[in-house]
């Protein structure tokens, strides 16, 4: 592993870069199983998507030896697509029980994940309730995040916006850009199944957490670490908005992810 602070004009970021994905993904599961032994109760902001599944995997192996205990975690996830039913596969809550939560001992209701079956005229007032169950309960001591090819964080998309604003959004109800919609047509069976909104966390709630780890694999991702970490902060690259808490941050990257960096 090589670990540096890649410094730009705003920022000095952490950066970690493994050897493959697997080495980013126990370590990455490591500093989670470090943070609950010593704070039992922690409350952890989860992501889902392809990049993390071997972190929950690492997880449930270390419950299952008896390394760690769930029972007091709260967990809050990032993003739900919306509409969508928790019992159907593409749903975020199924990812979540299926990956990890019904395999470590984390009572249910200490589990959050945004609900797609609210009705579209509670969608505003769930997202609001969400966010507010995320700061009685103390704010999140730390937020694992993947990187869309777009750059997105959670659900939080490119757009037009001073940083300032780009940096405060509140939890709601989005509308998928097409590249994060082309990037789940093959989860969907087809671009015309996957839906069009989705509700996320806020970058608001993100950038408050205590300690971030943003995780990046593949080639495909190298564009957007690019971008993220050696141009300005901007709107238009929601993951380059972590350099405004740059000191909480830490990026966990394969070679492949990490090979802009070099150029
Ligand atoms: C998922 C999420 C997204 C993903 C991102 C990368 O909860 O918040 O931002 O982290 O789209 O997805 P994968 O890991 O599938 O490449």
């Amino acid at each position: 592993m090589s670990q540096f602070r890649f410094i730009n004009s705003s920022a000095a970021s952490e950066v970690r870069i493994y050897r493959n994905s697997g080495d980013a993904c126990k370590a990455a599961a490591e500093l989670i199983v470090e943070l609950v032994q010593k704070k039992n109760d922690a409350r952890l902001g989860l992501a889902t998507g392809s990049t993390p599944i071997p972190v929950y995997q690492e997880l449930v192996r270390q419950h299952q030896a008896g390394s760690v205990a769930f029972s007091q975690v709260q967990t809050f996830n990032l993003d739900e697509y919306y509409p969508i039913s928790p019992l159907s596969d593409q749903s975020y809550r199924w990812f979540m029980n299926h990956h990890l939560f019904k395999h470590i001992n984390i009572p249910a209701n200490q589990t959050h994940v945004l609900d797609g079956t609210v009705p579209a005229s509670f969608a505003d007032q769930h997202a609001v309730d969400f966010e507010s169950w995320i700061h009685q309960a103390g704010g999140l001591d730390l937020q694992l995040l993947g990187i869309g090819r777009n750059g997105h964080i959670g659900f939080n998309e490119p757009f037009e916006a001073s940083v300032e604003s780009a940096c405060n959004l509140p939890t709601r109800l989005v509308e998928l850009h097409p590249v994060t919609r082309a990037d789940a047509a093959p989860a969907f069976g087809g671009l015309e199944n996957v839906p069009t909104h989705a509700l996320t966390v806020g970058t608001r709630a993100i950038l408050n957490a205590r300690r971030i780890l943003i995780l990046a694999f593949g080639a495909n991702k190298a564009d957007a670490v690019k971008a993220s970490l050696t141009g300005p902060p901007v709107s238009t690259v929601p993951a380059s908005l972590l350099q405004m808490r740059a000191d909480r941050v830490v990026w966990m990257l394969d070679e492949a992810a990490a090979a802009g960096l070099n150029s």
